[in-house]
């Protein structure tokens, strides 16, 4: 089955277009820093695609030259170097204003720091070296877990200050790519560390990508948990349907699909319990037409793969009312539905929007 094609766009596409970064602009403002030459030099290389196929193979057990973790930390060290740095031009390429909102300012100091402490890892030579590093990457991995929750809110904050919008999409597409690939790469040496050292070698997995992903088991599961917060916060559930169209298992990255899944979950489960609140008022009679159309899905979730087996698909669909919005302005960053303005007319309204805010609480922290 031939899903690398597949695996290949995606992390391509993850690493965007490079444009060579003219750096005048960060040197002058980082005349403090001590790694400014490194900086240079790194944002001045091309991003280095690597391909999940290689990744696979280069760790496959039929492979004659077995993983070279030394080897593998010190490419990687390489590999982010250079994304920090083009995330760093990016960061030093905003206005000043957005530059300057404490949110954006803190990442942006945060990637500092990182890239001055990578630069400092001069050559990995040894296993000790190797410890060492692991160490740090795996500092690095927990730290930035919450990189997309700042740049949703510093950008928020900010967005009125960017000169426009396409300053602030340019913005966001080079440090969201170089972000995912990071995340990727790391991910996927910290698990080739960890199945080296505890000798857990099995044809499942390669570093972190999982031979057998099923992407019915993973859907499942993320239906699951977005239930279970959906009860919590609503009282109520709507069915979810899910019909399973691929039948043996790909190879594919689990963490971005149960990633994406989750959000697209929440979104319907809230717009399918928020449309129906409206119509029948309360809760109760809410709960009671979810339970008398068990049957009948309110939000259905549908996997399938095309004919050659070059692409799978995972499409949801519900009931929740849709989006009235242009295609163009629901994938602009920032849209999000309008729910305050209609919310300020009545009390009883404006305690939904403390429901609304609770769900996505509860659904960052889990
Ligand atoms: N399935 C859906 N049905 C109806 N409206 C939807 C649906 N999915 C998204 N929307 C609308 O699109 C908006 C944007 O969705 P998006 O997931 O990008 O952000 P959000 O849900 O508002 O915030 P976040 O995902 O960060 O919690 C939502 O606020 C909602 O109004
Ligand atoms: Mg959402």
């Amino acid at each position: 089955m031939s899903f690398y094609r597949y695996l290949s766009t995606t992390v391509k596409s993850s690493s965007g277009n490079f444009q060579p970064p003219i750096l005048s602009g960060v040197v002058k403002q980082l005349s403090k820093f001590s790694s400014q030459n490194e900086l240079i030099e790194y944002s001045q290389r091309p991003i280095e695609y690597i391909y999940p196929n290689n990744m696979i193979e280069a760790c496959s057990p039929q492979n004659s030259t077995p993983i070279d973790l030394i080897k593998t930390a010190s490419d990687l060290r390489d590999q982010l170097l250079v994304r920090l740095a083009h995330c760093l031009y990016s960061f030093q390429s905003i206005p000043f204003l957005p530059a300057a909102n404490p949110t954006l300012l803190s990442l942006h100091e945060r990637y500092l720091k990182s890239f001055e402490n990578l630069a400092r890892f001069s050559k990995i030579e040894t296993i000790n070296d190797e410890e060492k590093f692991h160490e740090f990457i795996n500092r690095f991995f927990i730290q930035n877990n919450d990189v997309i929750g700042l740049l949703s809110t510093g950008c928020n904050e900010a967005q009125k200050y960017f000169k426009s919008y396409k300053v602030l999409k340019d913005f966001l597409d080079n440090v969201l790519h170089k972000r995912l690939s990071m995340r990727l790469l790391t991910e996927h040496y910290l698990e080739l560390h960890k199945q080296q050292k505890t000798n857990q070698i099995n044809s499942d997995w390669r570093g972190a990508i999982s031979m057998k992903f099923s992407p019915a088991k993973v859907a499942q599961q993320c239906i699951n948990d977005v239930s279970s917060i959906c009860f919590e916060t609503y009282t109520v559930v709507p069915h979810i349907e899910l019909e399973n169209n691929i039948h043996e298992p790909v190879p594919f990255f689990p963490n971005i699909v149960e990633y994406i899944l989750r959000e697209l979950l929440k979104n319907s489960m809230r717009a399918v319990v928020e449309y129906n609140k409206i119509s029948f008022g309360k809760m109760q009679n809410v709960k009671k037409y979810f339970d008398d159309n068990r049957d009948k899905p309110l939000c259905k979730v549908v996997i399938s793969s095309d004919p050659v087996d070059e692409v799978f698909t995972i499409a949801i669909r519900d009931e929740g009312g849709g989006i009235n919005a242009s295609y163009d302005e629901i994938f602009r960053y920032m849209f999000t539905g309008n729910v305050t303005e209609a919310d300020e007319a009545n009390k009883e309204e404006t305690e939904e929007i403390g429901i609304l805010s609770d769900f996505q609480e509860r659904m960052v922290q889990s």
